[in-house]
């Protein structure tokens, strides 16, 4: 879909929307259409529940006295409480009132909000971004949907006084955009199309960009001692990878120590030798979403050109069942030094994270890391679809991201950590075992993680495995791969990480 921004228009067809505030009140564009159709907005909300409340909205088909084929009016609540995240609501509910009406284009008519804190040209922006947000749709695999189904609109306009700094403030949002369409591409994708190697590729394609990439394989790891992530790898036909992306944004500092994320690349996850039950196995193609994340991120932070040192690495493999796969029971190395006893082929994740937190430690030096992974299904159990889980050894860096999450919609909530739980996962044999006991599943398996924290280096982990996959529409992230995670770390980095 193409978005553009012009000064306030009247459109000749097509649908128009406009907006309402609580109580009714009609804003410039919606007071200019109720007189020009003799008051059929006004008697259209009196014989309705329609209030104006966030939320609501109420379409008046074809009205003499205007040329456009409906008026669609957006309730936009109180407006105190109007903020970004209002502003992209509005945008995505739009979107989605207009996108099927069979017409091709549309005009948002956006005007001043008495009592708002927002200016005429953020709420322009975010409601763009909203509506750019929601328009979101993976359908390259359905060959016989009928044209009837699918969305009409290809142009949507932005009108409203200040449509040149509308228009400059979207720039960078459209960036981010880009990242998370790229994150929510690569989490739908099925496993035969996606996995290791063909990740790799889809991350080599942000070369264009100006990020450094660089891809080991599986020789290049062994020789790195990454026991953990191969041992992992090694029941599947398909071969592992480890990608490198390196973002040098900050300016005449290139040496300035970078901020690091790191991404969880399961491109399937069947459990392996302690295999998973079917039902709802599908959903482990989306188990390389801290990776997918990780990718996207780069892709928004290198598209708007943000002024950062930051590193992506996500470790790749493919968690398989066969005869070559490992067993409960064996003890692998990692690149660390530290040996890991695997008691549950099924906890792969931290096998894989071990390894590529420590290269990613050992080679960049980061002052700061940040991993991703969809990790642990007892998050699920503790914070259901709403929240991330959050786990740190720095305080600051957890009210960055709380304060960041709020901001975007992608919230997390912060879970402990302690020795009494870092106990749990001593091993009689080896240095430590991959699972603690039938409690607190998350909580040992950061602390696993912490084991293969340096000292000195900040660093949080997000447990995205309930936030990953949506199984409803909101208005600005459709059913599927949310990409949650993306705009949290942008908005991180462009608060906090920039020079
Ligand atoms: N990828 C899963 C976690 C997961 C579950 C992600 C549901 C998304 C939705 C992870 O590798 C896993 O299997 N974890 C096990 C750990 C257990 C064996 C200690 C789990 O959560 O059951
Ligand atoms: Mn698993
Ligand atoms: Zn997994």
């Amino acid at each position: 879909m193409k978005i553009s921004f012009s000064a306030p228009a009247m459109p000749r067809t097509g649908p128009l929307v406009v907006c309402v505030q609580s109580g009714g009140e009609l804003l410039a564009t919606a007071e200019k259409i109720d007189k020009a159709t003799d008051g059929a907005l006004r008697r259209a909300i009196d014989a309705s529940r329609f209030k104006g409340e966030s939320g609501q909205s109420l379409t008046v088909m074809s009205p003499s006295g205007v040329g456009a084929s409906r008026i669609v009016m957006m309730g936009i609540g109180d407006a105190e409480r109007f903020d970004d995240l209002a502003a992209q609501a509005l945008g995505g509910r739009a979107y989605q009132t207009v996108s099927g009406t069979g017409d091709k284009a549309s005009v948002i008519a956006i005007d001043p909000v008495k009592g708002s804190k927002l200016k005429i040209a953020e709420i322009s922006a975010n409601a763009a971004y909203g509506a750019l947000l929601g328009s979101y749709r993976f359908d390259k695999y359905r060959t016989k949907e009928k044209p009837d189904a699918k969305p009409s609109l290809r142009n949507l306009t932005i009108a409203s006084r200040d449509s040149a700094a509308a228009k400059n403030s979207f720039g960078p949002l459209k960036k981010t955009a880009d990242g998370v369409f790229f994150t929510r591409d690569l989490v739908s994708e099925p496993a035969n199309v996606i996995y290791p190697i063909t990740l790799a590729q889809q991350a080599r394609t942000l070369a264009k960009l100006g990020i450094k990439i660089q891809v080991l394989d599986e020789k290049q790891m062994a020789k790195l001692n990454m026991g953990a992530l191969l041992g992992v790898a090694q029941g599947s036909a398909h071969k592992p990878r480890l990608v490198v992306m390196r973002w040098d944004g900050a300016p005449r500092a290139k040496n300035k120590a970078p901020i690091a994320f790191v991404g969880k690349g399961v491109t399937f996850d069947t459990g392996g030798i302690s295999i998973k039950g079917a039902a709802g196995m599908e959903d482990m193609k989306w188990d390389m979403g801290g990776s997918g994340v990780v990718i996207g991120l780069m892709k928004a932070l290198a598209g708007r050109k943000a002024k950062v040192n930051a590193i992506g690495v996500v470790g790749l493999v493919e968690n398989m069942p066969s005869s070559t796969a490992q067993r409960p029971g064996d003890v692998v190395k990692t690149m660390s030094g530290q040996t890991v006893e695997v008691i549950n082929t099924d906890a792969e994740g931290r096998l894989v994270l071990a390894d590529a937190m420590w290269y990613c430690q050992d080679r960049f030096k980061p002052h700061t890391m940040i991993d991703l992974a969809t990790l642990t299904g007892a998050i699920i159990v503790s914070l259901g679809n709403e929240n991330a889980g959050m786990f740190a050894n720095d305080d600051e860096i957890c009210e960055r991201l709380t304060a960041a999450g709020k901001s975007v919609g992608e919230p997390v909530w912060r879970m402990p950590l302690g020795d009494a739980y870092d106990k749990l996962i001593n091993s009689d044999i080896a240095d430590m075992k991959n699972i603690g006991g039938r409690w607190g599943g998350s909580i040992t398996a950061a602390q696993f993680l912490q084991r293969y924290v340096k000292d000195g280096v900040k660093w949080a982990h997000l447990d995205i495995a309930g936030v990953t996959w949506s199984s409803r529409d909101t208005p600005t992230v459709p059913k599927g791969g949310t990409a949650f995670g993306v705009r949290l770390l942008d908005r991180l980095v462009t608060d906090h990480y920039e020079s």
